[in-house]
């Protein structure tokens, strides 16, 4: 067996988007951003915690027939600050690029502080500055710095 076929784990996909370079861990909070639960016939391929290069190890999601959104990629960012999106058509990779953090993200995040404005009867649209290693409500300024993929809405 060639070196090359012992390193492949997850197939090539024919076309579509392959989100590489997420954190170990971090490939399940993946799929709920992008609202992946599998019932609705998408061919999606996971690697999990697979030895690389410039992480110690990563997790790896490949989507067929699928690009993302902005929005989706804004909020990768936060989750899986050092990914790449691969955007493949004909099995070849015709984009790359690294995901950005944004300097904001509105309307993805609910803010766990129960008293916040976000959280009243007649709420307001979240909205978060993206710190370094967290996220802080534009609101009531609670930060969020652990799991901040628990705090994603629909
Ligand atoms: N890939 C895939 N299907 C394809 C082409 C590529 O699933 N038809 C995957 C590769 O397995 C890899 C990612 O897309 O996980 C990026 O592919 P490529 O740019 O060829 O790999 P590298 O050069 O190793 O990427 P990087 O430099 O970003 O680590
Ligand atoms: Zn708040």
């Amino acid at each position: 067996m060639s070196d090359s076929d012992k390193e492949l784990r997850v197939a090539k996909i024919q076309s579509g988007t392959v989100i590489d370079h997420i954190r170990a861990g971090q490939a399940l909070n993946v799929l709920t951003i992008l609202g992946i639960e599998g019932t609705s016939g998408e061919q999606v391929s996971i690697g999990m915690n697979v030895p690389s290069g410039t992480l110690a190890h990563k997790d790896v999601v490949k989507v067929e027939g699928r690009e993302l959104s902005q929005d989706e990629v804004d909020v990768l960012s936060l989750i899986a600050p050092d990914a790449t999106i691969n955007i493949v058509r004909d099995y070849e990779v015709v984009e790359k690029h690294r995901v950005e953090r944004p300097e904001s993200v509105r309307g993805v995040l609910s803010c766990p502080n129960h008293n916040c404005i976000t959280n009243a009867k007649e709420p307001v649209d979240t909205e978060f500055a993206v710190l370094g290693d967290g996220v802080r409500c534009a609101y009531c300024e609670t930060i969020i710095r652990e799991d901040i993929a628990a705090h994603i809405t629909d």
